[in-house]
Formats: C-alpha cells, structure tokens, sequence
C-alpha cells in the first residue's frame, strides 16, 4: 500500500478526503507544485477504491507529443494513420474497469480536451480512425502543477472541461506550508535508504534544523534526493550539517538577511557589523533552540568565544529570544 507520511493538520485533512472519495467513482482533480505527492495520492485514491484489483493507468500529458496523445490515450483502428500497422487498444480502455490517472493535464491541446470532455460526458471513448465509439467504464483522476482556473482565464484551458474535472479538488500543500512533517520525512527516507548501507547512519540536530529552515522548492522529492545522496555520500556515522549542499547551508544567510546597503548619507560601518553580528547570533540560538554548543557551530566560533560575546553585548543575564518559528 502506498504510504503517505505526514501528520500535519493540513495532511490529516488530505487523509480524510482521500479515503472518502475513494469509496466513490467520482472524478478527482489533484493540483500541487512539483514533488508534492500528486501522483501518491492518486495511487492511494485507488488503492483505497473497489477498484484496487482493477488497472491503475498512468498517462502523462507533458511528455506524449501532442499528435501521439489522442491514439495513445484512446487507440486507433489498422491503417487509420502512417504507421498505425495495426490495432491498438488505448490507454483508456487499458484502465477499463479501473482509474486512468491523467498527469499534467493543462498540456493537452485544445482539440484533445473537446474529446475528452465527451468522454467524461458520455463515457464513450472513439479510437482513432473508428466509425463507432463504445462504452468505457473509467475513474479518472487529473492533476496539475499549474494554476488551471489561471489558464481557464487565459483561454489555454476549456471552462466546461475545468468544472468536469473539478468535482472532488485536491489541493497538495507545498512542504514549506508544512514544516512540522518535515522530521518524519526525513527519518522515513533515511530508514529507506540506510537500508543499502553497512551501518546505519543519523543526523545531528543542527543538520536537521538547516533542513526544516530550507524552503524546499522542489518538495517532498527534493527532500528525498537530498537524504539519498547525503546518505549514500556520507563517510561519518552522523550527518552534520557540512555534509549538506551548499544550497541548504548557505540558505538562510543569503535569504532571511538582507545584503546591507551603502544609502545616499553612507552608513556607520562598525554599527552596521555590530548589527549583522547580532543578527547572525540571533539566528543560530533561534535555529539551535537557544543551544549555545549548536549555535556556536553554526557561526563557526566556539562555545566560549560566543558566550563572551553574549555576555558583552547583552548582559550575563541575556535570553534567547522566544520568537521561533517552529
Ligand atoms: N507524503 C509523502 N510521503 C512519502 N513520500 C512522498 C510523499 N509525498 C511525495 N512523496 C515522494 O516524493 C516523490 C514525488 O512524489 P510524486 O511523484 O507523487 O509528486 P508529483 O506531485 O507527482 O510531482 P511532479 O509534479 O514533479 O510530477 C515520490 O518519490 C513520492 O514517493
Ligand atoms: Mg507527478
């Protein structure tokens, strides 16, 4: 059975509706990012239907040349085109009795939406090159990393076929929206992919932290080809956060602390130290939990040289600001 990880409230959400709309036949219109999960929770829409034991088939609408699309989606007769030697069944009556699974569905032409829309309609697919159209018995499920009501406005996507596919909506959450799943995933991909090392390997809490910061634009496959490759690459027992890329590391200095700029009276370049300085020891005790042992790591200095500065700045007295963001 196809797992999906995550226990935010926005997940357990996904969870219900998922098991809900699987017990039924109705079509389902999955939007996300890339790598949020679309094609999983298509998969478990299924697997969770009575439909489980029938065919799940997979048509990916961005990668099919548009003209190859509509024979491979509905088949053709013998001799119907240059190259058609023969008969061939389509994708839909491969899914007969069963979820055709229809991904990045905003790339399919204009012409092909018409067709599929009678499909939906009647639920009668017509090969190409044949006279008569016959019955198909088929859940569909679309999906999306694009904005479909923006390119129903743009007039790149039907209206009519939009609010056919839009009767059960599934949102996915970037893992941004997110962050508290983060842990779990990581510690289901490392689990997975320790399995093809000697000895098992864990990471350290500060790696950790740089990875729930990350904005993850790539998502949740993002985060499982970074686990991957820093699992597979690692030589220590713990993975700290030297070992993650560059990109992840360098994250939160270069996004979260703005570049100072020289203004038309120019600046006070010691306060202006003094101020990035303060910002940077802010972030690495947010980021550690107010541990000092981690932060100082992150800055590079060491323990004590961090705690003189604290206590010089601040106060011996001085607290970690309460303001974290997880
Ligand atoms: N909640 C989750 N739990 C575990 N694994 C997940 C989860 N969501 C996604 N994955 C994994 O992340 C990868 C990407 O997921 P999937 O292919 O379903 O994303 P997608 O939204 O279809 O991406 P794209 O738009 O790029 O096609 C897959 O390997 C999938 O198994
Ligand atoms: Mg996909």
């Amino acid at each position: 059975m196809t797992e999906i990880i995550g226990t935010h409230p926005l997940m357990q959400k996904l969870g219900h509706v998922t098991s809900k709309v699987a017990k039924t036949a109705a079509t389902v219109m999955i939007s996300g990012e890339s790598g949020t999960g679309k094609e999983l929770v298509a998969r478990r829409v299924h697997e969770l239907s009575p439909r489980v034991d029938k065919p799940f088939i997979a048509v990916n609408c961005g990668t099919i040349p548009g003209d190859l699309l509509e024979s491979e989606m509905f088949g053709h007769t013998k001799g119907s085109f240059t190259g058609a030697h023969d008969h061939r069944p389509g994708m839909f009556q491969l899914a007969h009795t069963g979820t055709i699974f229809l991904d990045e569905i905003a790339e399919m032409s204009g012409l092909l939406q018409v067709k599929l829309l009678r499909v939906l309609q009647d639920r009668e697919i017509r090969p190409v090159g044949a006279d008569k159209p016959f019955h198909v018995d088929v859940r569909v499920i679309a999906a999306t990393n694009k904005d479909l009501q923006a390119e129903v406005k743009a007039g790149r996507f039907r209206d009519d076929l939009y609010y056919r596919l839009q009767v059960i909506p599934i949102t996915l959450p970037p893992l941004r929206e997110r962050r508290s799943d983060i842990p779990l995933l990581i510690e289901h991909f490392m689990r997975k992919h320790n399995e093809a090392r000697p000895y098992p390997i864990s990471i350290s809490e500060e790696a950790m932290v740089l990875l729930w910061e990350y904005d993850w634009p790539g998502n949740i496959r993002e985060l499982e080809n970074v686990i991957e490759r820093t699992v597979i690459l690692s030589d220590a027992p713990v993975i700290r956060p030297d070992a993650l890329p560059a990109n992840i590391r360098s994250f939160l200095s270069e996004k979260k602390i703005p570049a100072p700029a020289l203004g038309e009276e120019g600046m006070d370049l010691n306060a202006a130290v003094e101020e990035f300085e303060n910002r940077m020891i802010d972030e690495a005790l947010r980021r550690t939990n107010g541990n000092k042992q981690a932060a100082a790591r992150l800055l590079g200095l060491k323990r004590t040289t961090l705690v003189a500065k604290l206590r010089r700045k601040r106060g011996a007295d001085y607290q970690v600001p309460q303001s974290y963001s997880f």
